[in-house]
């Protein structure tokens, strides 16, 4: 029995190659070393209108760090830093290895997929003498009454999400950045998250998270027509924030699952707090997961297929004015807590062009009355600039920064 990968694009890409290869030369014989697996060998490719780290599949491993740049550091360096930065991560997104990177943790692998992020929070432009750039959209969220957060693992100067297919990628590429910011910022809060590793599956399908439910079905899909007025900034952005053009606003909140009292309730109730089914994701209102949901069917006792106070009810768009964002998210768990109850839950990762037209009205209706906020707590949250791509010979966020 075959079993397929679910590592995009790239990944059943090499697949089919791998596969077309072995056909071909079923009677040559191989020299030298096996080639990587599929896994090993899929790359994102750093240059682009877009960072990357936001259109492609969550992988199975990801750091999330903030940076705050040392008191010392003024523009020239913060800029001087996101050269540096940009130009190992060209490097190790590719598989090679960084200038003058003795790490050796990642020598054996391949990319495996590696994408790496960079965002300015709030107090990036005060500290580089470049508030008349900040963007309105980096505006604090509101507090919301779900809120429990702790301000030490919250915001901070400048964000990276590291994502890969293997751990050893992942940490090396958080070592070679730490080690680049060196003297000129300090790291501020880490989280580790994961999804399913490719080729644990039968066939690639949606991610579920630690609740065990399938998550990311309705996500805003790159097909959409109005896909990339929702998700990216306009090339055509005047003003303070032009210098956005491409880039995306992305919301980074530490959710804890209340796993325990979660596990306590029956099937049917857990699936009534989404609205899907537990088993496939398929909506209670009927169909299969991909069938989009019927808000509006009341079963045979008279009741709402999907209650009113399930989560996708809640959230959609179509309650929303519209609201929408790409959610790209990844599990954690961090051991137990004082309590004995599990530290799991969900780095929740929310893409949008504006937050004030994505996560901010959503998640307040979710506070106001949704089932599924019972069972969680907000813990820590960033709100991220993430500039547009850049071109061979540039650096990320070089159009604020030169
Ligand atoms: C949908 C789980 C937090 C926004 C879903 C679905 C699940 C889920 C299982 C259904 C499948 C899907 O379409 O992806 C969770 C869990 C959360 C969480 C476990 C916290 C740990 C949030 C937050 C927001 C949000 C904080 C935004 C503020 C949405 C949206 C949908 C959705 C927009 C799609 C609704 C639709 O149009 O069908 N979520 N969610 N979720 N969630 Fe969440």
């Amino acid at each position: 029995r075959r079993l397929l990968g679910t590592a995009g694009a790239a990944g059943a890409a090499a697949l089919v190659a791998g596969g077309a290869a072995g056909a071909a030369g079923a009677e040559a014989v191989r020299e030298g070393p096996d080639p990587l697996s599929s896994v090993g060998s899929a790359a994102v490719p750093f240059h682009g209108p877009h960072q990357s780290g936001i259109l492609q599949p969550a992988q199975a491993h990801a750091h999330l760090a903030a940076f705050d740049l040392m008191p010392t550091a003024d523009r020239k360096a913060a800029a001087a830093l996101m050269r540096r930065w940009s130009d190992a991560t060209a490097d190790m997104m590719d598989g090679r290895t960084p200038q003058g990177d003795e790490l050796g943790v990642a020598l054996d692998a391949g990319p495996s997929s590696l994408t790496i992020t960079f965002g300015f929070g709030r107090t990036f432009f005060d500290r580089t003498g470049l508030a008349a750039k900040r963007p309105d959209a980096l505006e604090p969220l509101p507090a919301f009454t779900a809120d429990a957060l702790d301000p030490k693992r919250s915001e901070g100067d400048l964000w990276v999400q590291i994502g890969a297919d293997d751990t050893l990628v992942t940490f090396h590429a958080l070592r070679m950045l730490q080690k680049l910011a060196a003297g000129t910022a300090r790291m501020r809060w880490q989280m580790n998250g994961f999804n399913r590793t490719p080729g644990a599956t039968e066939q690639p399908m949606t991610g579920r998270n630690l609740m065990g439910q399938i998550d990311g079905t309705n996500n805003p899909k790159q097909s959409d027509a109005n896909f990339n007025t929702r998700i990216f900034v306009p090339d055509d952005r005047n003003g303070a924030d032009g210098w956005m053009a491409g880039g995306s606003y992305a919301v980074v909140r530490r959710i804890r699952m209340l796993l325990d009292t979660w596990d306590n309730l029956s099937l049917d109730q857990q699936e009534k707090v989404i609205g899907r089914r537990k088993s496939d994701g398929a909506p209670l209102s009927g169909g299969q997961e991909t069938t989009r949901a019927d808000l509006n069917k009341v079963g045979s006792d008279g009741a709402l297929a999907i209650a009113g106070d399930a989560h996708i009810r809640v959230a959609s768009p179509a309650t929303n004015r519209g609201a929408a964002m790409l959610r790209r998210a990844f599990n954690y768990h961090d051991g137990f807590r004082d309590d004995g109850a599990p530290d799991a839950g969900l780095l929740f990762v929310a893409w949008q062009a504006d937050p004030l037209k994505g996560f901010t009205p959503v998640q307040r209706k979710l506070d106001r009355g949704d089932g599924l906020s019972r069972f969680l707590r907000h813990e820590s949250s960033g709100l991220f600039a993430v500039p547009g791509g850049c071109e061979r010979g540039e650096y990320v966020g070089q159009r604020l920064l030169e």
